[in-house]
């Protein structure tokens, strides 16, 4: 998404509140992001292996039973709200299947998730490219901004027909042929295959259309009688998360995917989303947060960059209301990022910035992972074994990694290079 483009849209939406003097929006109406690290206020982190009740977590059995469940419910508390599980009656109809895409090299497989029994049922549109090894292969997952048809120029994927982003190759709010391919760079379809990786992924407006008021069509709405959840149980970023486990459950049942090999990433807001996924659902072997920023990877308790009140009035949609009540008051938070970070352990995690893009501050995602590394210990497993970040362009970690590479806020060839290294280690060794 350009960031030019949706700060229109979101100031524009945020214009209203403006227009009455009482509102705090007013106010502040004038956020300047910190970008001085000397203006950093000290915080302290909540402690990862400390307890509700006060009590030390010293095993990696104590984290599970007790730490891994109450810090999930502080989440869907605080932050993201509930997640449901998997809707009953939702079943997978292979809507193509092409043995011979993009030129011999690939299967395309494009698959409607229902999200119910009937015809009338919501339903995700999938998209899924397998090498053609004859084996069950190993597959990244994750949800695209603008449609299927952006991350491949591929003549044969299906258009979406929902609301899109105002993006070039869109018109009305609807995608067109022109926008073919435009994120392809972003999705390197052909050099993940090369390697031996399925690609799957979906539009993440099939769950929730990203604009304050997309929830009345979204899976928020549409599926309140299955979940049992109102619209203000969870939020848009609870809604994408709840799609990528239910790509997954598709994933289960392909026979030429390795389930248990299945690498879950999402760039910035869908990084987000995906952070959250992976920490509720440990079928994903391994979670990649590319440029997830505030909300994300990066320690809320940072005042750099995007904050939480920033966030809350750009993105009144994303998180669960009792997050707003932490607006410019972070240090009231019961949890920080790095344990969101933390619940995807003992599994490999991938945590990236740019340098270009402080508005995700790159600092506070470093700090977070670093954070987390205590948790992953108890494991046995080593995190980022510094407290140095690294220079840009030099990757660093074992089981948890981090890169801050050269380059603006996006998902460049350099990060899929360091993505597949990471997966070639520590997911399909
Ligand atoms: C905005 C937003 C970020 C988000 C980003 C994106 O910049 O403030 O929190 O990560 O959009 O999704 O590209």
């Amino acid at each position: 998404m350009k960031r030019s483009a949706w700060f229109t849209l979101t100031f524009g939406l945020a214009t209203t509140a403006w227009l009455n003097p009482s509102c705090p929006v007013m106010a502040q109406s004038t956020f300047t992001p910190n970008y001085d690290e000397s203006k950093i206020v000290p915080y302290t982190l909540p402690d990862a292996l400390t307890g509700a009740d006060g009590s030390r977590i010293a095993t990696a059995q104590q984290w599970t039973a007790r730490r891994r469940p109450e810090l999930l419910a502080l989440f869907a508390e605080h932050v993201y709200g509930k997640l449901p599980g998997r809707p009953a009656g939702m079943r997978f109809e292979v809507q193509s299947v092409d043995s011979e895409a993009l030129g011999g090299k690939a299967i395309r497989k494009q698959v409607a998730i229902w999200f119910g029994a009937g015809a009338d049922a919501p339903r995700m549109d999938m998209l899924l490219y397998l090498p053609k090894t004859g084996g069950r292969v190993p597959v990244f997952a994750g949800l695209n901004f603008w449609g299927n048809h952006t991350t491949h120029p591929d003549p044969g994927i299906a258009l979406t027909t929902r609301w899109v982003g105002d993006y070039e190759g869109a018109a009305n709010h609807r995608a067109t042929e022109a926008g073919r391919g435009k994120q392809a760079s972003r999705w390197q379809v052909e050099t993940l295959l090369a390697r031996g990786y399925g690609v799957a992924t979906a539009y993440y407006g099939d769950l929730e259309p990203d604009h304050p008021e997309g929830y009345r069509e979204g899976i928020r709405t549409t599926l309140k009688a299955v979940t049992g959840l109102n619209e203000t149980d969870w939020g848009a970023i609870g809604a994408w998360a709840w799609g990528l486990s239910r790509m997954m459950d598709y994933l289960e049942t392909d026979p030429a995917v390795d389930a248990r090999r299945v690498v879950l990433h999402g760039h910035s807001r869908l990084g987000k989303a995906a952070l959250w996924a992976g920490a509720n659902d440990e079928r994903f072997a391994a979670v990649i947060a590319n440029e997830s920023g505030e909300g994300g990877a990066a320690l809320a308790r940072r005042n750099y960059g995007e904050t939480v009140w920033r966030i809350n009035t750009s993105f009144p949609h994303w998180f669960v209301g009792n997050f707003k009540t932490y607006n410019n008051n972070e240090a009231a938070l019961p949890t920080d990022q790095h344990e969101l970070l933390a619940l995807i352990a003992p599994r490999p995690l991938y945590v990236a910035s740019a340098e270009g893009d402080p508005w995700a501050d790159p600092r506070g995602e470093f700090l977070s992972a670093v954070a987390a590394g205590p948790v992953y210990r108890l494991f046995g497993k080593k995190g980022l074994e510094t407290t140095d970040m690294p220079p840009v362009n030099r990757p660093v970690g074992h089981t948890v990694r981090y890169h801050i590479r050269t380059g603006k806020h996006d998902i460049t060839a350099y990060d899929w290079a360091q993505y597949l290294d990471f997966a070639d280690a520590e997911v399909r060794k």
